[in-house]
């Protein structure tokens, strides 16, 4: 008999979906999986005013399928010019986080903030509000080796942060180091994490060992194996309510990945939840999945948790080479090769 698992169908707390013809096929693969979604702001203009946030909103919720009870929860872009006013508004309008990119960081990050130490009355109107503030954790000094640009972020930006602005809760997304992980274990409760399913699964010989593998490239990028083992461990141990899922998923057409100078992001919304449940059962951890997936989110945020359920086959479900993405193509995280799990429709 195959080993099936059922569990309170999980949230995605960090999820690309663009717009446009892009948004159009996207979105039904994590509306088939999960409940809610974390909406990233970075499109091109980036969405910085309430305005666009609600009318995004409106563009995604008419790209979910009939039948889903998927809901997007929007974000803003954290910049330089983001004031108290705009948080204060942002809240009321049902927005649930702001969204720090450091300038240059990644994919769209060009408004991204330059000295974030200069937003402190907004950073504060954000913690009387409870307003999340959702982090990038990457420094961009061209100076730090790309592999230690996260450590590096906790010493200079992460820390100084959290002591300076009491009270602001913090994500810190999509972590990728043993640093991180440790930090976040050992922080006070307005401090979580999300982590992504290639960081559990991958290590940068996934990106590097046999030629250059541009669809394992996303940022912040795969660490040695000791980070992955680490990251393993905290989403499966003591301090594993303070970490949930985030996928990252960021799709790219397949030309703007395979290039001489190729996008940051893995498309993992396909097999989001079965992905995770690879990683988790590596481990032996499998009981620890639907807390990961289903609820230290929803606390964190304070959202009830979803009533529904979903349930997961030990199945080897076959992964297409590629799916359509509007007239491009989009290759999906293991494109021509399974998955060791499958979720029941
Ligand atoms: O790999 C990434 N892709 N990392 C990010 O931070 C942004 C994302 C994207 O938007 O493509
Ligand atoms: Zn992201």
């Amino acid at each position: 008999m195959s080993r099936r698992l059922t569990l309170t169908r999980p949230d995605d707390m960090h999820l690309h979906v663009r717009d446009g013809a892009a948004l159009q096929a996207v979105v039904p693969f994590s509306a088939r999986q999960m409940g809610r979604a974390v909406i990233m702001p970075n499109l091109k203009p980036p969405v910085t005013e309430v305005q666009a946030a609600l009318a995004y909103r409106e563009r995604i919720m008419a790209a979910v399928p009939a039948g889903s009870l998927f809901t997007p929860l929007m974000t803003l872009y954290l910049t330089d010019n983001t004031t108290p006013q705009t948080v204060q508004a942002a809240s009321a309008a049902g927005i649930i986080a702001f969204k720090l990119y450091p300038a240059g960081a990644t994919t769209n990050s060009d408004d991204g903030v330059t000295d974030l130490f200069k937003l402190l009355p907004t950073l504060q109107a954000m913690a009387e509000i409870g307003m999340p503030l959702l982090v990038h954790g990457e420094v961009t000094d061209a100076a730090v080796d790309i592999f230690d640009r996260e450590a590096v972020f906790i010493e200079r930006v992460l820390q100084p942060l959290l002591a300076q602005v009491a009270d602001l809760k913090v994500v810190f997304e999509h972590i990728t180091t043993a640093e991180a992980a440790r930090l976040v274990a050992a922080g006070d409760e307005r401090l979580a994490a999300s982590v992504t399913p290639q960081h559990l699964l991958m290590n940068r010989n996934h990106v590097l060992v046999g030629g250059v593998r541009p669809h394992h490239y996303c940022l912040p990028i795969l660490k040695r194996e000791e980070h992955r083992l680490a990251l393993l461990a905290a989403v499966t141990g003591d301090a594993s309510h303070k970490f949930f899922l985030g996928t990252d998923s960021a799709p790219h057409a397949q030309h703007a990945k395979e290039c001489a100078c190729g996008c940051a992001g893995i498309f993992s919304a396909h097999a989001a939840i079965e992905l995770y449940a690879e990683a988790f059962d590596s481990v032996g951890a499998l009981h620890k999945l639907e807390a990961f997936a289903a609820h230290n989110g929803a606390r964190f945020y304070g959202l009830p948790l979803n009533s529904e359920t979903i349930t997961l086959v030990e199945e080897t479900q076959h992964i297409p080479q590629a799916y359509a993405f509007g007239e491009q193509r989009l290759i999906p995280l293991r494109a021509g090769e399974s998955v060791a799990w499958r979720m029941e429709s």
